[in-house]
């Protein structure tokens, strides 16, 4: 009890108890789980087993039916939307498919939140879309498109406009999905860079078991909507739960996985001739 208390009181994301219930069903469970200053926290968890849910709840855009979620002082569960606002700016979100706005270029998808949330003059809106894409690795890329952009590029600007307003928090949903080893390996670079160089608390869900050992300072494994573990990396290796070894070494995809495997097989496998 007493850790739990010292523990909350010095974490920036405090989560307790988190439940979500939809289409009848209870997908959240009691989810707890904290981010420390400066944290890099990895949520990692099979398909379906409730990260997104998790982290939209953090990050104000799904309204939890349970439990209570500690944005350093502010508990936000519960709040307005006028309430809401002034917490999730001070999130950044780096949403799964970057979610850019296609029919604006790079620099309007970075000034987006800067000129939506405070009233700048455009020179300053100008430097700090340059800023914060020198820090991402894309200066100069202002004028291009999205779907001039590489699947890494693309993640590179969703991650630049979630620094535009420099929140001291940052949620990322699979950062690393969809990209080439070599292209992951630098985003997961910019992630502790994120850390590093801005001192940013963050909290990654993701289910890339490499990019996970490589940037966490902490795991928390979410099964069927609990955590089910929470540690360092190295508890975490050394964790007896099947489960949690299974997901780790890549070899569980749980029955529903393995059910939908089994159906793609069953769609590959040669028709068979029947002799009527
Ligand atoms: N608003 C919702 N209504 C009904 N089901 C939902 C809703 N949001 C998520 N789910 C379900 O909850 C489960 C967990 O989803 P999600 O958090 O996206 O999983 P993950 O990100 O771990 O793959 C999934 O089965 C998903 O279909
Ligand atoms: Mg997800």
């Amino acid at each position: 009890m007493a850790g739990a208390e010292e523990a909350s009181g010095r974490a920036l994301i405090d989560v307790r108890d988190l439940r979500f219930q939809a289409g009848g069903r209870q997908i959240l469970k009691g989810v707890s789980l904290h981010v420390m200053p400066g944290e890099i926290v990895c949520i990692m968890g099979m398909s379906g087993s409730g990260k997104t849910t998790t982290l939209h709840c953090i990050g104000g855009l799904t309204r939890p039916t349970g439990g209570e979620i500690w944005i350093g002082d502010a508990q936000i569960v519960g709040m307005t939307e006028d309430q809401l606002n002034g917490v999730r700016e001070r999130m950044g979100m780096v949403f799964q498919y970057a979610a850019l706005f296609d029919s604006l270029t790079v620099f309007e998808n970075v000034a987006f939140g800067p000129r939506r949330r405070r009233r700048l003059p455009e020179d300053q809106i100008r430097a700090i879309v340059a800023e914060k894409l020198e820090l991402v690795g894309l200066p100069g890329t202002e004028n291009l498109y999205p779907s001039q952009l590489s699947g890494g590029m693309a993640k590179r600007v969703g991650l630049a406009r979630a620094i535009a307003l420099s929140p001291p928090v940052l949620l990322y949903d699979e950062p690393t999905s969809g990209l080439d080893p070599v292209v992951a390996s630098v985003v997961d670079e910019l992630i502790m860079q994120m850390r590093d160089k801005l001192g940013v608390t963050s909290l990654v869900v993701s289910h890339n078991i490499t990019s996970i050992f490589r940037i966490s300072d902490r795991i928390a494994m979410v099964h069927e909507g609990q955590i089910l573990i929470e540690g360092t990396p190295e508890e975490v290796r050394a964790s007896p739960d099947l489960v949690v070894q299974q997901f780790i070494q890549g070899r569980s995809h749980g029955p529903i996985e393995q059910a939908r495997r089994l159906a793609r097989l069953a769609e590959v496998r040669p028709p068979l001739h029947s002799e009527g």
